[in-house]
């Protein structure tokens, strides 16, 4: 996709925007649940993963609703009046703890800096709601590896990494 040239704007969610949300993160994910099928094997990813795109695209409406037991914070990034990302937090008054969950930009977007510029708006929103530090998960494996650049590029410089281990029984 040639560069865009009209400016990126980050606001606020609007309830219209929740299916192109929903459509981001199925188009985004698919090669990190890709990567997962092709590690774990069809019968473990199957069984933890039956219908992935119906739980991710659960995870963004339950994110966005904000009626749900753990509302998350939403910022948009729209171009020219399209939206090509967007990025869920949310913060914790007691750990003073900052945490962005769900993030994604629409795969021909990517590589422009536009999570970056997510994450700052979302970690300026954090700073305003009193928290001293933020989090992000992700995976170490080579899937998530734009999402770990991003997260480095936003300032994230202090890592815990983990692991899943798997076996059969
Ligand atoms: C993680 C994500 C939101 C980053 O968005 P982005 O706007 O592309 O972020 P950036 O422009 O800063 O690019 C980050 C890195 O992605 C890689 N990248 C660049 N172009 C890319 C492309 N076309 N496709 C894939 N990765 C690309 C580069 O390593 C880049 O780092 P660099 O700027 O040092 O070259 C995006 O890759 C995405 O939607 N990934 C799938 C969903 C995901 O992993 N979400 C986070 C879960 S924890």
């Amino acid at each position: 996709m040639p560069e865009s040239t009209s400016p990126l704007a980050i606001r606020d969610l609007e309830p219209g925007d929740v299916d192109t949300l929903v459509e981001i993160a199925i188009a985004a994910w698919a090669p990190i649940y890709g990567h997962f099928r092709e590690t774990m094997g069809d019968d473990l990813f199957l069984s933890l993963y039956p219908d992935w795109p119906a739980i991710k695209g659960g995870q963004i409406r339950q994110d966005c609703d904000p009626d749900s037991r753990w509302p998350m914070q939403v910022l948009v990034a729209e171009e020219g009046g399209r939206i090509v990302g967007f990025v869920t937090f949310r913060t914790n008054r007691e750990t003073s703890l900052g945490e962005i969950g769900n993030n994604a930009v629409w795969p021909e977007c990517r590589g422009r800096g536009i999570a970056p510029r997510l994450y700052d708006a979302a970690l300026q929103r954090m700073r305003e709601q009193g928290m001293r530090y933020a989090r992000v998960r992700t995976g170490l494996d080579p899937a998530h590896a734009p999402a770990r650049r991003a997260y480095e590029k936003a300032g994230f410089d202090i890592a815990l990494p983990a692991v899943d281990y798997y076996r059969a029984l």
